[in-house]
């Protein structure tokens, strides 16, 4: 065997022993949420603060509730890696013509954190959550 094939395997070897370290069990964004019920408690502790929200709770006077509840619970679902596939319609079209505001946003997204911390998901978890939703906005509000 020539020296540098034994220098290729040597290098192979030490990357995979490397890798091999450095395969800490992840924990998925979904299993930090708490998977199905975790998600669950996170929509209806949602819903129980947009119905609470008088900035807010406006815009969802003639919607589906069940409906809502499903659909945002299949999303936040799919978003953090969990086993859904999101069956509603895109951001866009969900919210074209509820002129909907970033006083709006923030007001929902301050309610999501709060029931996030009063379920005890980290800060960790909560961050990668809403640095997931963040990019929705532009779809969201158009004022
Ligand atoms: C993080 C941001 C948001 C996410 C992930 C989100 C997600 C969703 C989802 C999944 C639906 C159901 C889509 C469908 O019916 O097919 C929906 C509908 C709706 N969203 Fe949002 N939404 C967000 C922000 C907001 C904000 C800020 C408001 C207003 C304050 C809002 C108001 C509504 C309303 C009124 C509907 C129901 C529309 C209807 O009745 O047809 N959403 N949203």
């Amino acid at each position: 065997m020539r020296i540098s094939t034994h220098l290729t395997l040597g290098v192979s070897l030490i990357l995979l022993l490397l890798s091999g370290c450095s395969q800490t069990p992840t924990t998925s964004l979904y299993q930090q949420l708490g998977g199905e019920t975790g998600i669950a408690a996170i929509t209806d502790g949602l819903l129980d603060e947009i119905a609470r929200d008088k900035r807010i709770v406006h815009h969802f006077a003639d919607t589906d509730i069940e409906r809502f509840r499903r659909l945002l619970a299949e999303q936040l679902c799919q978003l953090s890696g969990g086993p859904c596939v999101y069956s509603g319609g895109t951001m866009q079209e969900s919210h074209t013509g509820f002129n909907i505001s970033l006083a709006d946003y923030d007001a929902l997204v301050d309610g999501l954190i709060k029931v996030m911390q009063q379920q005890n998901i980290s800060i960790s978890a909560q961050n990668q959550l809403l640095a997931l939703l963040a990019p929705m906005y532009k779809d969201i509000s158009y004022r």
